[in-house]
């Protein structure tokens, strides 16, 4: 059993991530989901947060967190997620609550309260984990590691070398990846290869209430995917909890990663410093390949699952 806690934006990813956890209770314990400015901005983030925990009359407590990243203005991705941020599904009206709207004070309050070690799940832009690290290191010693998606070595999308969670709040990231704690990095190397196919979209649209809100979401985010060179999706975040459920689906190696931060081309690069006289501490395991068979059945048979026991 993993105690963890879902920081995110959602976002088509972040809401198939959620669902996918959310399926394995005996594997993973959902102690709470926070949210973050990224995809779109905090209220229609968490506006979608409470749609899916709602959808899944789920008990999680949800808190909101920073509006965007610690030093520059948020720069969001309507144009891969749309204007509501989770475009695709109609959801009823979400009246699902709130419990805090300091959602770095949430976090270190669910760490500190649970009897083991919580892992966390990052897969927006890391502004609350950074806060966390900061506000209260204390918190650090009870995380058992945090499992990102976020960056890429050498390799972008919202520039030639910047990831969009990075880019958003590159000063962030520099101090997550350097609070010496454990990291799981789910970059674009592996995340661009964790993808599911067209046909595999259009078989869920003839299965199970979940099933089927999950093909409306995906079928908007591969139309979407189109603009980029996808023609398959790729499921960025869901690596990030597919590590955590079946580790031996991925491939990587544990290396020194560092972000830029400087103003330029390169702020939101991550690199990893492979020279063999390197003597930094490598706490960051690279996910490297996946089996992307595999990934896809994981996600296939969590909705079924769901289909089976949510009404
Ligand atoms: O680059 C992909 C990441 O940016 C994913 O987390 C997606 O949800 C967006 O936040
Ligand atoms: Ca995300």
């Amino acid at each position: 059993m993993k105690y963890i806690l879902i920081d995110c934006d959602p976002g088509h990813d972040d809401a198939l991530a959620i669902l996918t956890a959310y399926a394995h209770p005996e594997e993973l314990r959902i102690l709470g989901v926070t949210t973050i400015g990224g995809n779109q901005t905090l209220e229609k983030v968490t506006e979608n947060a409470r749609r899916i925990l709602q959808f899944l009359h789920a008990d999680i407590p949800l808190a909101s967190g920073q509006a965007g990243p610690l030093v520059k203005s948020l720069h969001t991705a309507e144009d891969a997620h749309g204007e509501s941020g989770m475009d695709g599904p109609v959801f009823e009206k979400e009246d699902y609550p709130l419990v805090s709207d300091n959602a770095v004070v949430f976090l270190k309050e669910q760490i500190m309260a649970c009897p083991e070690k919580v892992t966390i799940v990052a897969i927006g832009p890391l502004t609350n984990i950074a806060l966390l690290m900061r506000v209260y290191p204390e918190t650090k010693e009870k995380i058992d590691c945090i499992s990102i998606m976020g960056g890429g070595i050498g390799h972008g999308n919202s520039t030639e070398l910047a990831e969009f969670n990075i880019y958003v709040d590159p000063e962030a990231a520099h101090i997550v990846f350097h609070a010496g704690v454990p990291i799981v990095m789910a970059g674009l190397d592996v995340t661009e290869k964790a993808l599911i196919t067209v046909r595999e979209i259009e078989s869920l649209k003839e299965k199970g209430r979940v099933s089927r809100m999950a093909g409306e979401l995906l079928g908007f985010y591969n139309e979407s995917g189109r603009q980029y060179g996808f023609t398959d999706s790729p499921i960025h975040d869901l690596c990030a909890v597919a590590y955590l459920l079946q580790p031996d689906l991925f491939q990587g190696e544990y290396q020194a990663v560092d972000v830029i931060t400087e103003e330029g081309c390169a702020r939101g690069l991550t690199f990893a410093d492979k020279r063999l006289m390197c003597d930094k501490v490598k706490n960051v395991l690279v996910l490297e390949e996946v089996d992307r068979d595999r990934f896809a059945a994981m996600l296939i048979e969590a909705l079924e699952r769901l289909d089976e026991s949510i009404s």
